[in-house]
């Protein structure tokens, strides 16, 4: 089969930027890091950035130009040129697993994006002048079909399911064309055009001045206050230095199972460290630059510190719109900043999708059609599945948690011991360093054997021990009075008060029912979800008041759609392993595939020599 190739060395350089540049960097980038710490955020990000992202950056870019060179342009291949052994293709499935179930979700928010460009070119979004933000974010939930399982299938709501299905068919238009006709060419054209829509949207943003002259503090200053004080406190917190080790995988799109990919498409000729440096670097200014100063403080200006509490989706989806619908021009600058989204989305989500192809095509002879077809109808069923389990959003999130950000860290794990101990920092420098303009320093390379492992490891296991347990956290001690004794049903109105003198409003629907194991009681919320326990104090009618925190694995078992999800990523998983390995009988047959020590190097596949 003829082998593609980048058609110039900008083209490729845009292209991985393109993948990198996405929805992470404007909207996922601010909310982490309003949520952890502001300014401090940036500590632990810039040391992930220089300590494991951008080292694992050129170890990708290395192997997966290694790879091409071999003769394998998917994970599965070019690990087994890496680590000459049977098992190595196997690992493999991660690195086609996360960017094809990321597709699967990342394409619906893309069309939401276009979506709502859409509604600001009608108008739709402009909700009016006593519009509210519970207006916005009703808008939201409607729009994305959260108030019920399968809410989008039904009348009314069905028409944005052409949007989803022409922007679903975009995507493979662009990746049927290949790697130059499609990706590169329309990364070449998108690229420069997200920059300059971005950077109205972000003249508008740094002109706004103070809005509401009664709130002198919501002003562009504040904004850029809020965003990047440092709350140092935060450093503490090991959560903040996950998230922002999290943050930096899922913005390069490291540990994705892409850049092997597109690297695999380069010579010997081709430099791969100052390109990954390079596109790095744009990926930076992109988040930094743009997307940290644009959505954060927009949304300071006009609805002050709440706009910090908003998750991802709350900053985005309803937060956002709200301040477009305040500001003059919203109308236009919503539009531009949407379709900025959109545009941002489809250079990351059709880089998603060539890693799957290369391997149909490689591992089974496939034509671009058959692959382009085969890979249509497995993501088209992803996509339906996470469409149809709307309700909430459980089944997206469930994908993005097991996936989007517990496998990143697994891959980037499997990648970085394949380079430092399975191909060896020093047949790594000199692999780099062909057709390089910069080098490499070299204990960048002692760093990439040694620590990035250590360093992976921990995170990821603090990260398992800190998201997957349920946890309760002592808040404060409580009573009850004789006339209001604890027992079953209503919680009792002063025990209310005593939650209320503690700045915690209890829903509507909560009662109290005995402790699971006997001792104390609970209290029980929408769907009988445990929020709080009671536990019996030192004195008689005196109690603690534990916050009961659902880990992942509890949220699973309670949830019927996040089950599923991880019974349907598991099943994606069993089925790649199949084709990986049905695709390796072929490799092994036809001699492309060898294993045992390399003839071409004298150093032993393990020895990982210094
Ligand atoms: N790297 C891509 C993004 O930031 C996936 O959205």
């Amino acid at each position: 089969m003829q082998r593609e190739r980048w058609g110039s060395r900008i083209g490729v350089i845009l292209a991985v930027a393109g993948s990198a540049v996405g929805l992470g960097n404007f909207l996922r980038f601010p909310g982490q890091a309003a949520q952890n710490g502001g300014g401090a955020f940036m500590l632990p990000y810039f040391i992930s950035l220089l300590v494991l992202g951008i080292p694992l950056c050129w170890a990708e870019w290395t192997m997966g130009r290694y790879g091409g060179t071999c003769g394998f342009n998917s994970a599965p291949g070019i690990y087994s040129v890496i680590w000459r052994n049977r098992c190595a293709k196997y690992f493999g499935a991660i690195a086609l697993l996360l960017p094809l179930v990321i597709y699967m979700y990342y394409v619906l928010i893309e069309a939401w994006c276009l979506g709502y460009a859409i509604q600001y070119l009608t108008g739709d979004l402009m909700l009016g002048p006593d519009a509210v933000a519970d207006d916005y974010g009703a808008f939201f939930a409607n729009f994305s079909g959260q108030d019920a399982d399968g809410a989008l299938l039904s009348e009314g709501r069905r028409h944005w399911l052409w949007v989803l299905a022409g922007v679903f068919a975009f995507n493979f238009m662009l990746i049927y064309r290949g790697v130059t006709k499609g990706i590169e060419s329309f990364c070449r054209v998108a690229m420069p055009l997200m920059i300059v829509l971005a950077v109205i949207v972000l003249i508008r943003v740094l002109t706004l001045g103070t809005p509401d002259p009664s709130k002198p503090e919501q002003s562009v200053l504040g904004g850029l206050n809020f965003m990047w004080n440092p709350r140092a406190e935060a450093l503490l917190n090991p959560q903040t230095w996950l998230a922002a080790s999290g943050q930096i995988f899922f913005s390069l799109s490291v540990g994705f199972g892409i850049i092997v990919n597109y690297a695999s498409y380069l010579s010997e000729k081709d430099d791969v460290v100052l390109s990954g440096l390079t596109s790095s670097s744009m990926n930076e200014f992109f988040e930094v630059c743009l997307g940290g100063l644009i959505t954060l403080p927009a949304a300071f200006i006009f609805l002050g510190a709440a706009a910090g509490d908003q998750g991802t989706f709350g900053l985005g989806f309803v937060a956002l719109p709200n301040v477009f619908a305040q500001m003059w021009g919203g109308q236009a600058f919503g539009f531009l900043w949407f379709f900025m989204l959109f545009i941002a989305a489809v250079t990351s989500s059709v880089s998603m999708l060539q890693p799957v192809i290369a391997f149909l095509e490689e591992g089974f002879g496939l034509k671009r059609h058959a692959s382009a077809a085969m890979l249509g109808l497995l993501s088209a069923l992803g996509c339906g599945f996470v469409l149809y389990f709307s309700k909430g959003l459980v089944a997206l999130d469930t994908m993005d948690f097991w996936v989007g950000s517990v496998m990143i860290f697994v891959l980037a794990l499997v990648q970085s011991v394949l380079y430092g101990w399975a191909f060896g920092i020093k047949r790594g420098a000199e692999e780099a360093h062909k057709g390089a303009n910069i080098r490499i320093p070299h204990f960048i390379q002692l760093m990439l054997k040694y620590v990035v492992p250590v360093y992976l490891g921990v995170i990821f296991v603090a990260f398992c021990l800190n998201t997957l347990p349920s946890s309760d956290t002592e808040l404060f001690p409580a009573h009850v009075t004789d006339s209001t004794p604890l027992e079953g049903g209503l919680v009792p109105e002063d025990l209310e008060q005593q939650f209320r003198e503690q700045d915690i409003t209890l829903p509507d629907d909560v009662e109290i029912v005995d402790a699971a194991d006997g001792t104390g009681w609970e209290v029980r919320g929408n769907e009988d979800a445990l929020l709080y326990l009671l536990q019996p104090g030192a004195e008689p009618d005196s109690f603690v008041v534990l916050q009961h925190k659902p880990g992942y694995v509890e949220s699973i078992s309670r949830s019927t759609a996040a089950s599923a999800s991880v019974l349907f990523l598991l099943v994606v998983l069993t089925f790649l392993l199949l084709l990986i390995h049905i695709a390796g009988r072929r490799w092994e047959k036809a001699g492309l595939l060898t294993y045992g020590p390399d003839p071409a190097t004298p150093n032993p596949p393990t020895g990982g020599a210094t």
